[in-house]
């Protein structure tokens, strides 16, 4: 048998002087994802995260507790682990590093680097950030005060061992440029060379002598090893390095080095600069790449302990459940970008993407199959051009979704696989099985139904990494066998063949009453410390200035909701008419400034009786939920809609159409017989100005 590929995936370990927050969550929630993803593919995956123990703060902390430092810390790491146990996180291992295997390794690294003349014994004069632990230099400082948390430095001189960065430095870039894939984004890796290595990379100091809870140096006692070299080197202790054993020592060869470290922005120089380098001098081979996500950021800015503004993940976790809260978080903020977390676009994500799509489908699926096939899944007969478009978006989804969660991006493989989803609803509505059921025709019935039932199998084994729990349930619901939910049976289409019970259940999402739940979550950020209106963000638009579409795409001529309509005769009157005609005459910019544009959502859309192309939509605009009809229904349908976020024309006059009042216009593209709504990303508040 040949050994299977290995990925080793690690996040940070977090500091555990307070509880963890949705930020840390967020980290953890997605090497889970992709950890999970890996095991699906086959590769023996090592996933480790851990708590980072020694320090200033922390010793401070306890002190403050009245407890010693590790009694201190095991409640916080049992805190901790049960957040990742409620999160479902599959961490292969935990490293804490107060443990022996790995303070050992460090005191021995540490004699080493002395050994190599790698760390040597200086001076040390800087300016100090106590909270930040970090020393800064003179051009580091912001306004003279620490340039990572913005409060009071001291100047402080204390003898401290060094290690020779400078040292490494050429060797570092040269790395860099082998290995184009190093540093993930992009983006930062040019942040790197240029705001730290160009300026003359310094050397760092590893020791500290004005606190003691730390890692010793062997022949130096008064001094303790001084945070990251403390800190990173956990990724290799935790798999073996250095250890006697030798199960452990194969453990080290098997997965190092690292195929991934997901860490927060914050900490990209320490593992893309000081890591690599520590990493040279150990004579070890370098991680394969450094993936440094965005923010998760509040209102009024990054979420922090110290800031007050924090979310507690258990309380997320514990009334709306695991999955929605994962789901959110890599659904709603692209990987590698910050994002803001507000609990109306969790709302939304829980209620349209998983309650409406997804939960949706699942209920009238298994509903259907009782109602229509005595609970039993019936055979798949012959396949119509019905089925062969939907099995093309099917198998597009699929290869989509691997090249999504190998280029780590996470929100573009849920989008995807919401595609498919929503796409599995408009085909039912399309074929219609009551229908069917009605006109007796039992074989194309059995047909449709099970080819639902085909889909929400697909769905569900692509959404595993990220609604674990969903997909749990799915497969007890549907009696799906382990061996049909393998990424290979992605494409074996007949693989469930026929007979099998499908149980009725419950709906897997409840659908959330919005205002409740948005004042609860308000209620719950901050520590119950008041200024901390996370519910704002969407209602006033404040920083939303920025946000503008580019004008010459607004009316260069394709934008027009009402074209269709307006060439066939429908009855919409006072939207645009003449969109599409060349050289219109030019406007001034106060022509322009009268049309009010708006960022909306649409909350609820049905068909407009009796109208074969109209749509009834309500738009949330922040501060007020508008009615609005348009003739777009031969291009969505309701479904697709619903939760999509739209260009609204606010300040048009109200007209009925088919006698229902309609309240403005949302903006689309057209031509020929295609149509688009134009759109703007998800993260842009409702009611959001667009110029
Ligand atoms: O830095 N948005 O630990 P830490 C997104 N012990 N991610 C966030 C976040 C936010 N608002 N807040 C925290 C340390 N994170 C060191 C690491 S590693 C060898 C040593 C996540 O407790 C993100 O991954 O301050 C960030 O890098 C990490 O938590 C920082 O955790
Ligand atoms: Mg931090």
């Amino acid at each position: 048998m040949t050994a299977k590929s290995t990925f080793y995936i690690t996040t940070p370990i977090y500091y555990p002087n307070d509880k963890l927050h949705i930020g840390h969550a967020y980290t953890t929630v997605a090497a889970d994802a992709l950890a999970r993803y890996k095991r699906q593919r086959g590769y023996d995956v090592m996933f480790l995260t851990g708590t980072d123990e020694h320090g200033q703060k922390i010793q401070k902390r306890a002190e403050e507790a009245g407890q010693p430092p590790l009694q201190y810390l095991d409640e916080i790491i049992a805190w901790i682990q049960d957040l990742w146990e409620k999160l479902d996180i599959s961490y292969n291992d935990f490293i804490r590093t107060t443990e022996s295997r790995h303070t050992e390794q460090v005191a021995a690294i540490f004699e080493r680097l002395i050994e190599q003349d790698d760390i040597y014994l200086a001076d040390y004069e800087g300016w100090y950030c106590t909270p930040c632990e970090s020393f800064w230099s003179e051009r580091e400082l912001a306004d003279g005060k620490c340039p990572d948390c913005g409060r009071e430095v001291q100047w402080l001189t204390e003898q401290s061992y060094f290690f020779r960065m400078s040292k490494y430095v050429d060797r570092l870039l040269e790395f860099y440029e082998q290995n184009p894939q190093f540093i993930q984004p992009e983006s930062r890796k040019n942040e790197m060379i240029n705001n730290f290595i160009k300026p003359g990379l310094q050397d760092l100091c590893v020791s500290r002598t004005s606190f003691d809870w730390g890692i010793q140096v062997t022949r130096n006692p008064k001094h303790v090893v001084y945070v990251w070299l403390d800190a990173l080197t956990n990724y290799i202790t935790a798999i073996g390095y250095g250890s006697e054993n030798q199960e452990l020592q194969q453990q080290f060869q098997r997965y190092w080095p690292a195929d991934v470290h997901f860490v927060g922005k914050e900490i990209v120089r320490f593992h893309t600069i000081y890591w690599p380098i520590i990493l040279m001098a150990l004579g070890l081979p370098l991680p394969k790449q450094v993936y440094g996500h965005g923010f998760l950021l509040m209102k009024d800015g990054k979420m922090s302990k110290s800031k007050g503004n924090v979310i507690d993940p258990k309380v997320l976790v514990q009334r709306y459940g695991s999955d929605a809260v994962r789901y959110f978080l890599l659904r709603e903020i692209p990987f590698g970008q910050d994002g803001v977390f507000t609990p109306d676009a969790f709302m939304e994500r829980l209620n349209y993407d998983l309650a409406n799509d997804f939960g949706n489908l699942v209920h009238r699926t298994a509903a259907m199959v009782h109602k229509f096939a005595g609970g039993v899944l019936p055979k798949a007969g012959v396949l119509t051009k019905f089925e062969e478009e939907l099995m093309e978006l099917e198998q597009q989804t699929i290869s989509n979704t691997e090249k999504s969660m190998d280029a780590l991006q996470f929100s573009q493989a849920l989008t995807s696989v919401w595609q498919l989803v929503r796409r599995v609803n408009k085909y039912i509505d399309e074929t219609q099985p009551w229908a069917l059921n009605k006109a007796g025709d039992t074989e194309r019935l059995g047909t449709v139904l099970h080819v639902m039932v085909e889909m929400i199998r697909v769905s569900s084994i692509l959404t595993t990494p990220f609604i674990p729990q969903t997909a749990e349930k799915i497969a007890k619901q549907f009696h799906f066998a382990d061996t049909e939910l393998t990424w290979d049976t992605l494409h074996e289409f007949g693989i469930l063949g026929a007979g099998r019970d499908i149980d009725k259940a419950n709906p897997l999402f409840p659908r959330l009453d919005v205002a409740e739940e948005i004042q609860l979550l308000a209620q719950n950020a901050g520590n119950g410390k008041e200024g901390t209106k996370m519910d704002e963000t969407k209602m006033d638009g404040t920083g939303m200035e920025g946000a503008q579409i580019d004008r010459t795409k607004i009316d260069g001529a394709q934008i027009d909701g009402a074209k269709q309509q307006n060439k066939d005769g429908s009855d919409i009157k006072n939207e645009k008419q003449e969109s599409d005609v060349p050289g219109k005459a030019q406007i001034g910019i106060d022509a322009f400034d009268a049309v009010e544009l708006k960022v909306g959502q649409v909350k609820v859309c049905d068909k407009v009786k009796g109208a074969d192309k109209l749509l009834r939509l309500e738009v949330d605009l922040g501060t007020e939920v508008r009615q609005i009809v348009s003739g777009i229904a031969k291009h969505y349908t309701p479904e697709e809609l619903v939760g999509e976020k739209v260009i609204v024309v606010t300040n048009l006059k109200p007209v009925k159409l088919r006698g229902v009042e309609s309240n403005g216009m949302i903006l689309a593209a057209s031509q020929g017989d295609s149509l688009k709504l134009a759109t703007v990303p998800d993260t842009m508040p409702n009611g959001a100005v667009v110029k």
